[in-house]
């Protein structure tokens, strides 16, 4: 098969969805792979390393979408690629179909075979190609709150880990899911003191038993919550309920119960925020203050760590983008129920029932 790897457009996007690794074994596979030059420099790639792997490169985007059978990509096509997907193209890549009926329609009117990262659901009901980005935000949340908490940028001035002699600083952690999880690792490999909490009783027990005891766990409450804020530094948003808006778990009201300049990093921004006063930032401009409180609320946090987030990614699509190039979409799709369920819109029918739900489109 020809498969594309086309040089990322959207702002902020530095990843590739394919390394040179993986241009290896596609290859050692007997399939062609053209890459767009340029794709991988964001991520620490360059030209001669795919074209050592075998790649081909090519100079232009329209290059890539032309001559292939299966575009591999990172984040959804914007406007500009919407008119180079071809008809029976297979295009996998995230798609977040449910946030842009424009995407949408535009993919239905390309005929292609759209499967989606974000939707691949393996045995367990876990989502394999979501795994990975949450690992990075939640180590990242720690990384980017114990900066924030510095004096200079409106910080408390708190040293997470303390030093002899001083007590280290007060982690709380909202939702002990897969970003609290590794939020609450990091910290306490720092030093500091974490509250988790959470409403899964499973899963507080699995952090109880995995943690050091200096990672002290807590049944979600609002009575808790409210108790805690007072006296943590830095609060972790990172819950999730799966197809709803995030719960606004810390009010406006709320904010002045804290001491000043504590930080809030609310990695559920892109559900909403689990903070009433969080407003997505991006990577330029990521925090701002209210009531004294340093909220950071970057949607993309992976953005900012490309290389890693590269290989954290392509290590989990690798696998998937193989089975597609061996088998064809249609016998991949037929023997892989992982596979089966990222498939959203196919050459103009959409197969996804939560999306027809979504924008109302009539059953085909
Ligand atoms: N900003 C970014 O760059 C970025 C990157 C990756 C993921 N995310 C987002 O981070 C959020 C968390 O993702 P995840 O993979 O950890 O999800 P997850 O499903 O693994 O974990 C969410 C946890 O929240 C818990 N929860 C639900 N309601 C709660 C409540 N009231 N109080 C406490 N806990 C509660 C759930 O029980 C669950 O354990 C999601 O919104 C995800 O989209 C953001």
């Amino acid at each position: 098969m020809k498969i594309g790897v086309p040089k990322e457009i959207k702002n902020y996007e530095s990843r590739v969805a394919v390394t040179p690794a993986g241009v290896f074994e596609l290859v050692n596979c007997g399939h062609q792979v053209f890459v767009q030059e340029g794709a991988g420099e964001g991520s620490g790639f360059s030209d001669d390393d795919y074209k050592e792997t075998g790649a081909y490169m090519l100079p232009t985007i329209e290059a890539v979408y032309a001559m292939t059978d299966m575009i591999v990509k990172v984040k959804e096509p914007i406007a500009y690629e919407y008119n180079l997907v071809k008809k029976n193209q297979i295009v996998f890549t995230y798609f977040h179909f449910a946030s842009s009926r424009e995407l949408t329609e535009a993919m239905i009117n390309s005929k292609a075979v759209c499967i989606a990262y974000e939707t691949v659901t393996d045995a367990e009901g876990t989502l394999p190609l979501l795994t990975p980005m949450s690992e990075v935000a939640g180590r990242m949340a720690i990384q980017q709150g114990a900066k924030y908490l510095e004096k200079p940028i409106k910080g408390r001035g708190v040293l997470l880990g303390g030093v002899p002699g001083v007590p280290p600083g007060k982690v709380l952690v909202l939702g002990a899911g897969v970003v609290g999880v590794q939020a609450a690792k990091m910290a306490a490999g720092l030093g500091a003191h974490v509250t988790i909490l959470d409403i899964n009783m499973k899963r507080l027990r699995y952090v109880n038993d995995v943690m050091p005891s200096h990672v002290v766990t807590e049944f979600s409450s609002v009575y808790n919550i409210k108790k805690h804020i007072k006296n943590h530094d830095l609060i972790i948003g990172a819950v999730l309920i799966p197809g709803a808006k995030a719960p606004s778990l810390i009010t406006r009201d709320m904010l002045k119960d804290m001491r000043p300049g504590t930080v809030l990093v609310d990695v559920a921004v892109d559900q909403g925020g689990c903070f009433e006063t969080t407003m997505p930032t991006t990577h330029d401009d990521p925090t701002f203050i209210i009531d004294d409180i340093v909220h950071y609320c970057v949607a993309n946090m992976p953005g900012a760590v490309p290389y890693t987030s590269t290989l954290a990614l392509t290590n989990v699509t690798l696998p998937y983008v193989l089975k597609l190039a061996n088998m064809g979409w249609e016998k991949a799709c037929e023997q892989n129920g992982d596979l089966r369920s990222g498939l959203s819109i196919v050459k103009g029918e959409v197969v996804a029932k939560e999306l027809l739900e979504v924008f109302s489109l009539p059953l085909v």
